[in-house]
């Protein structure tokens, strides 16, 4: 008989799980390298069908059956969010949900701990989880901050910076940049992915607010360029939004959009921003499409500072595919990069 640990788990155990994520590891890179995409809009559509049926239970597990990379179904449970509440529930705000996790290539590849190994899960890029929405960073208010009780002052708030940074030298910086831009065919949308939350509990997060404004007034101007159509919409995506999130950005002209319709409605006719988002969108947009216009975060492949990596195919889509442009640096906004699609 073999030794056991303390659990009861046979010594020899962790060496053989070790080899079978060392076996898998190397034959996602196989499949990967053969070019198979880790996302594409059929498999999406499919997850973001499962979690819609995912918020219409109230409690208990349900078995979600997902694709992997490998071709092969993985039914797994899926827990209701509530059921996990702990001791530190009083943490966390926003109650608890269902999110879609979406898996790079680098996290797919990435060996781990073989008590975090999953052979049922390690083929997946995406899944769903049951999550709650942290209590995000400051806890303490800055007594300068704006306080937002209510939808009116969220909206008031957001028209007064918007009105004012209109004004100023980086936005004259930026009607600049995007003068440069040049497209043969109008595009017809501008899809804005993780601009994050307007409010933090009852503070102003100046930082998502002017993310928004940036958004908008990128499609005035390229209204004005015919780089968008005058009829072209705007639609953003984060699934941290409150109700009060939504009511105040429906007022201002957005559509707001459930994981993953953003990447659904994402194509060759849109312009893109994203920043900072702690999902692969990079990878996603790799897989997916060429959208007209790319705005998003300059590379750095550092998986500690960033989860929305470069990886050797987003840079192929960029050199095949794109003419790399300045985009003026905003300390809200981090390095940006513009990116406009060649005309060949
Ligand atoms: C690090 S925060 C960045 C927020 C904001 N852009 C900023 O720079 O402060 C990452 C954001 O990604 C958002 N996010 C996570 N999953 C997402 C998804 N599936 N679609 C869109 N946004 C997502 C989070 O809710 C969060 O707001």
């Amino acid at each position: 008989m073999l030794p056991h640990n303390v659990r009861g788990i046979a010594m020899e155990e962790p060496d053989q799980k070790l080899a079978q994520m060392k076996s898998i590891i190397n034959e996602i890179k196989a499949i990967y390298n053969q070019g198979t995409p880790l996302f594409t809009k059929e498999a999406m559509r499919k997850v973001g069908q499962e979690l819609e049926i995912c918020k219409t239970v109230t409690s208990g597990r349900r078995y979600v059956t997902l694709r992997g990379i490998n071709g092969v179904d993985y039914t797994n449970p899926v827990d209701h969010p509530r059921e996990q509440l702990t001791s530190r529930a009083e943490l966390y705000v926003g109650g608890s949900t269902w999110v879609i996790n979406y898996n790079s290539i680098e996290s797919l590849t990435r060996e781990r701990d073989i008590e975090f190994f999953s052979p049922q899960r390690a083929y997946l890029a995406m899944e769903i989880n049951a999550c709650y929405r942290e209590l995000e960073t400051p806890l303490i208010p800055d007594e300068n901050d704006l306080q937002i009780f209510s939808t009116e002052d969220l909206l008031k708030a957001y028209q007064d910076i918007g009105r004012q940074w209109r004004t100023s030298d980086y936005y004259q910086q930026l009607q600049a940049a995007l003068a440069k831009v040049k497209s043969p065919i109008a595009l017809d949308k501008i899809i804005g992915v993780a601009l994050g939350p307007l409010t933090i509990q009852t503070q102003l997060n100046h930082r998502s607010v002017l993310q928004h404004i940036l958004l908008s007034a990128i499609q005035s101007i390229f209204t004005e360029q015919n780089v968008l159509s005058a009829s072209s919409k705007r639609y953003v995506q984060d699934p941290v939004y409150t109700q009060e999130h939504q009511d105040a950005l429906s007022l201002t002209e957005f559509t707001m959009l459930e994981d993953p319709q953003a990447f659904l409605a994402l194509d060759n006719s849109s312009v893109l921003l994203s920043i900072c988002a702690d999902i692969p969108v990079k990878e996603i947009v790799a897989d997916i499409c060429c959208p007209g216009v790319i705005i998003w975060d300059r590379k750095i492949n550092d998986s500690v500072l960033r989860t929305d990596l470069d990886s050797s195919r987003v840079d192929k889509l960029l050199e095949q595919n794109y003419h790399e442009l300045h985009f003026p640096f905003h300390e809200s906004f981090s390095d940006l990069v513009m990116y406009v699609r060649k005309t060949t």
